[in-house]
């Protein structure tokens, strides 16, 4: 049997009723899988959406059922290897996001699919390294792969608009598209979160409590090669629109409320892409193992201190008290960097 942190929907995430500790059986790893011992697990808004949609505490429950756990952003150790696992053995320090079908890290023991997983970088706490696999993962495919950019320097000195530049993703953003040259401006509504664009290497920080564009004439970039959205896709639709430049390219990474006006980018003809992290894991698309070479990628930055944590706020123990401490904070929506719990105390 192993601890995990159960979670109900239907109520504020301050209800005590909204985490509670479970015991569950243990879990056995299947061919491709890692059995992983967690040591750290980042928070992320993914985990607050999904609680939203959970029975609630009153819920009657069959005997015997198992929980949902949330939590896809970890680092821990690995435990026992599937039978077709190569390149992972017990003991080595991994990281990884995993997938949205399967059980989250909200637990001591996880399972997780070899493919999407890495070798966590040495140099990185256990705490340190959970803040990264998740939002990397995205930042990486919202850039390199979805706007098409070249991550080693082939279209520096582009510009590139990062909508939400403090969150998790565009913490990562920024030091990505800064390191691939590219003029990165992104956007802030507070001191604290604009010197954190700053010091991640932001080359100019707009504040997004104010139109866009009047900010951007000074700057000498009336429209952008590229707009990365980390925030809210509808209010920046049309915005975006008019920010891109003929030809451009814009990512977004959450789901819109009502349709979006596809014609405002066809004059221009701009291009609009989607980034999901779980998009592969979900599909179990041939090409999932990218997302494992991608961590392996960031590890190899941050050893070579090309890329930092992004950590800024550590919870110790991992248990429903942090849990709804760390919710609560998410869902404020003015988190810089990551939150992360580790240890089980
Ligand atoms: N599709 C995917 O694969 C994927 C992956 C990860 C996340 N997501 C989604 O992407 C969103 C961002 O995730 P995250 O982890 O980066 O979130 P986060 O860390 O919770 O983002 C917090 C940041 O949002 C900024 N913000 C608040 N209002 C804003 C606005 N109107 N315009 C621009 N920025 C604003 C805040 O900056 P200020 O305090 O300076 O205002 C704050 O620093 C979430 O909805 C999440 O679910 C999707």
């Amino acid at each position: 049997m192993f601890n995990a942190i159960a979670a109900h929907g239907g109520v504020s995430s301050q209800d005590p009723r909204a985490f509670r500790l479970v015991q569950l059986p243990d879990a056995i790893p299947g061919p491709h899988d890692l059995l992983v011992r967690v040591e750290a697990l980042a928070v992320n808004p993914v985990d607050t959406k999904v609680r939203a949609g959970l029975p609630g505490p009153e819920a009657p429950t069959q005997p015997g059922a198992v929980p949902r756990l949330l939590g896809w952003d970890a680092a821990g150790e690995v435990e026992a290897c599937g039978a077709a696992v190569r390149g992972f053995g017990p003991g080595d320090a991994v990281w990884f996001a995993g997938d949205i079908n399967r059980q989250g890290c909200y637990g001591e023991r996880v399972l997780v699919e070899a493919a999407i997983c890495g070798h966590r970088p040495p140099k990185l706490s256990a705490a340190e390294a959970a803040a990264l696999p998740l939002t990397g993962i995205t930042a990486w495919e919202a850039l390199f792969e979805r706007l098409g950019l070249d991550p080693e320097g082939a279209d520096a000195g582009r510009s590139l608009l990062i909508l939400g530049g403090a969150g998790g993703v565009g913490s990562i953003a920024i030091q990505l598209a800064r390191r691939a040259g590219l003029v990165v401006i992104a956007t802030a509504s507070r001191n604290e979160s604009k010197a954190w664009c700053e010091q991640l290497g932001a080359d100019h920080v707009l504040n997004h409590q104010h139109p866009l564009a009047p900010q951007l004439a000074p700057l000498g970039y009336e429209q952008l090669d590229a707009i990365a959205n980390f925030s809210d896709t509808d209010a920046y639709w049309p915005v975006m629109a008019e920010l891109i430049r003929p030809q451009g390219a814009i990512v977004a990474i959450v789901g819109n409320r009502s349709p979006l006006d596809l014609n405002l980018l066809k004059a221009k003809s701009a291009s609009f892409h989607w980034e999901f992290m779980f998009t592969r894991p979900q599909f179990q698309t041939a090409d999932r193992g990218e997302q494992g070479a991608i961590l392996a990628r960031l590890a190899q930055l941050v050893e070579a201190g090309e890329l930092f944590s992004t950590l800024t706020t550590e919870l110790t123990p991992i248990n429903p008290t942090n849990l709804a401490r760390a919710h609560g904070l998410l869902e404020s929506g003015r988190t810089i960097g990551k939150i992360v719990l580790t240890g089980w105390g």
